[in-house]
């Protein structure tokens, strides 16, 4: 696992927009973490960082925001749907194992439907802090590629500071 502190909307876009660069066609990102605490924020960056085009904002009442650009991007927000079941409705797997990039809000909700091998990204507020706007990103990967993604981010981040 991969922990960063954050203390602006604008450092966890760029958190986002370095993953955003190292995605490829297929990969699932699960976002996780209360309301409010920034994934929609996140997944601009990520989106920022694939290149997509469009205004990047909640998908949580349409669901499924789809970005084209050098990659599909399809951003999905599962807050409303709560089971499994309501999430294969909209036809989720389609996207998951088709040819785009999946950021998926709330994925802690739908586990069981979302593939073994996925980038899971959880961020928390930091409770104890005077600072509303800190926040704890903590990003693990699940299988080999999003394993050696993570090899590539941390890299980055050294070289960064
Ligand atoms: N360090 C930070 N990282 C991300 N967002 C932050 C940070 N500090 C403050 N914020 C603020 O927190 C809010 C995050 O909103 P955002 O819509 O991204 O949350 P969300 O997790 O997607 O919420 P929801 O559960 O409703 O989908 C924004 O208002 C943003 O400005
Ligand atoms: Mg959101």
């Amino acid at each position: 696992m991969f922990t960063v502190q954050t203390s602006s909307p604008e450092e966890t876009r760029k958190i986002g927009e370095a993953i955003g660069r190292l995605l490829a066609p297929g990969d699932v990102v699960g976002l996780m973490g209360d309301l409010g605490t920034g994934k929609t924020v996140f997944a601009q960056g990520v989106a920022k960082g694939i290149g997509a085009r469009g205004p990047v904002t909640s998908p949580t009442f349409t669901l499924i925001h789809e970005h084209t650009g050098r990659i599909p991007l399809y951003h999905v927000d599962v807050y409303r749907l709560r089971t499994p079941a309501d999430v294969e409705a909209i036809g989720i797997e389609d996207y998951i194992y088709g040819d785009g990039i999946v950021v998926l809000e709330w994925a802690d909700q739908v586990l069981s439907i979302l593939p073994d091998e996925r980038l899971d990204v959880m961020i928390e507020r930091q409770d104890m802090s005077e600072d509303d706007n800190l926040r704890k990103i903590s990003i693990s990967p699940h299988g080999e590629r999003y394993r050696d993604m993570l090899k590539e981010l941390k890299a980055i981040a050294c070289r960064r500071d």
